[in-house]
């Protein structure tokens, strides 16, 4: 049995003083939870959230980071200064870094094997667009994002990587993909990385569902075999719904 692993992406939401005050909540409240549990706060609030949730059982997840250790790169934040701030997870290839700052599959891949050549895990996040599944290339998307971000990374480094599944059409909007249809999803991306990899590392492969994620269906989309937890936005913003979706994620 994979052990569940509940992620919330706060994306851009909280001031600094904001994220301490819930992170605390949550270091209070999700102390005895079974789930891997993370957080990812803006970068503004990781120093702040870091030092809050250090020695618990949240951890900190940044939800960018540059494809370059140092340099001149106005307005990228380094995975060194990250880990300084006690990050040791990266939501990578996310939608919207995707779709609205147009990062190709080759950046999402570079930036995904300078995060694990630094030591942190990574959360590589895979979806179709409505357009996408509408046309029946859900399969062929997602199979060219899971191939093209994990290009070059060994199976030795796959062991600290998730996939997330998140359809495009699902995040933020309320609409959400059947337990069932995201399953079938999740089984398609298990045997893909089967047939890269092997069976073995295909079976021990985490694999997030998100897209309005919420109290009322993670219980559900839970109990698929094949869906190992969930990546949330807009329910990780508030303890009444973070908590009890990081509950549904009990073994
Ligand atoms: P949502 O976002 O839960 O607000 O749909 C999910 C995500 O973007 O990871």
């Amino acid at each position: 049995m994979r052990r569940k692993f509940m992620a919330g992406n706060w994306k851009m939401h909280k001031t600094i003083a904001e994220a301490t005050a819930y992170a605390r909540e949550l270091v209070d409240r999700l102390g005895g939870e079974s789930a891997r549990i993370m957080i990812a706060p803006p970068f503004t609030a990781l120093a702040a959230v870091g030092a809050t949730v250090k020695g618990s059982n949240i951890q900190l997840g940044a939800q960018n980071c540059a494809p370059e250790l140092s340099g001149a790169h106005t307005g990228e934040v380094s995975l060194s200064m990250l880990k300084e701030c006690g990050v040791n997870v990266v939501i990578l290839g996310h939608s919207e870094r995707r779709h609205v700052y147009l990062e190709t599959d080759e950046l999402v891949n570079r930036k995904v094997k300078l995060a694990l050549s630094e030591g942190c895990d990574v959360i590589l996040c895979v979806g179709e667009t409505e357009s996408e599944r509408d046309k029946g290339v859900t399969e062929k998307v997602v199979k060219q994002q899971v191939k093209e971000g994990l290009q070059g990374v060994s199976a030795e480094e796959l062991k600290r990587v998730v996939i997330a599944y998140e359809p495009v059409w699902a995040i933020g909007t309320g609409k959400n993909a059947t337990p069932q249809d995201a399953n079938a999803v999740h089984v398609f991306i298990r045997r893909l990385i089967a047939e890269i990899y092997d069976p073995g590392v295909a079976e021990r492969l985490v694999i997030q569902y998100g897209g309005s994620v919420k109290p009322g269906n993670v219980k559900e989309l839970m109990a698929e075999e094949n869906i190992d937890g969930a990546l949330v936005g807009g329910a990780s913003l508030s303890a009444e719904q973070f908590v009890p979706i990081v509950q549904a994620g009990r073994s």
